[in-house]
């Protein structure tokens, strides 16, 4: 169920939102826009461009992908598609990487030519490492430039691996992790000490370039986040808050990762309107004491 879909609020708001109740129909909402995408550029007879992310965000929007291909006869015939990131250290191969990753859950369950998919090679050797980022970037430009961008975010509130201090202008780059990432990635790695303490990612400006954005981020743990994103300052230390100088970003949400929002907080701070159809009772509005870094599943 979709919730809001609206930039209701926008005093505060700086980017438009899409709110759902459950993250899976919120992946059909933006499987949907991609696959309308991809038929047109078909029927035009084009490819399309996808700028791809990793971690649990996007796993939803792939099974619903793998799924149009399977019952919906999608194709991937004319899509070329561009992975974020990489960890250093891993190459494509490697058990725990993002290219493998990828494989798992979107590549090898559908017709996408092996061609035009472009992974960050997170092995390759330290002389060749900036080459092999100025190449990225170069590929992509050749490609036309990235068509549909997918996003997550981080807790720290980072995009790919654009972690807080990254600049605006940024391009794809080794980078060292936040700890807090690193904290994070350890469930996978078997331990903070197995987990890489740096990774090669597309850069801010690289991302910006993308002439669509779509961020999703599901759960009360990215409240924070979306918060800072949404209604905070352009800053670097919330590189999703660059997003908002993009005029065709959307934030896909639960309702979890969008309790924070002042619509849901402090709704009567926002006029009559933004309390409409809501009653006492209802969640946002029982939270209205906590402070966004307290803020718990019920
Ligand atoms: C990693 C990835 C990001 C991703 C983030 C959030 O750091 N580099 O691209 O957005 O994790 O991960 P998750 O979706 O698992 O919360």
């Amino acid at each position: 169920m979709l919730i809001e879909h609206t930039l209701l609020p926008t005093r505060l708001e700086h980017v438009p939102l899409a709110v759902f109740a459950h993250r899976q129909v919120a992946s059909c909402a933006v499987a949907a826009e991609v696959a309308g995408l991809i038929r047109a550029r078909q029927r035009q007879g084009r490819t399309v461009v996808l700028g791809l992310a990793t971690g649990s965000t996007p796993v939803s929007l792939y099974a619903e992908l793998v799924r149009l291909h399977r019952e919906e006869r999608l194709s991937f015939a004319n899509v070329i598609t561009f992975n974020l990131d990489e960890y250093r250290g891993l190459s494509a191969d490697h058990p725990r990487s993002y290219g493998r990753f990828m494989r798992r859950h979107l590549f090898d369950l559908i017709d996408l030519p092996e061609t035009r998919i472009h992974l960050l090679d997170g092995a390759v050797p330290d002389a060749a490492v900036d080459a092999h980022c100025r190449e990225y970037e170069q590929k992509i430009r050749a490609a036309g430039g990235i068509d549909f961008q997918i996003l997550g975010i981080g807790r720290n509130g980072h995009i790919g691996f654009n972690e807080p201090g990254s600049a605006r202008a940024s391009r794809t780059r080794l980078v060292a992790l936040d700890p807090l990432t690193r904290q994070d990635a350890a469930g996978d790695f078997g331990g903070e000490e197995r987990t890489p303490r740096c990774a090669i990612t597309m850069g801010i400006g690289t991302i910006l370039e993308a002439r669509r954005i779509v961020l999703m981020a599901w759960g009360w743990r990215k409240a924070g986040p979306v918060r800072a994103a949404v209604e905070g300052e352009v800053t670097t230390q919330a590189p999703a808050s660059f997003l908002q100088d993009h005029d065709q970003v959307q934030f896909v949400l639960d309702h979890d990762a969008a309790s924070a929002l002042t619509r849901y907080r402090l709704p009567w701070l926002l006029g009559a309107r933004a309390c409409q159809g809501r009653t006492w009772d209802q969640r946002p509005i029982r939270r209205v004491a906590a402070p966004a870094s307290e803020i718990h599943r019920p």
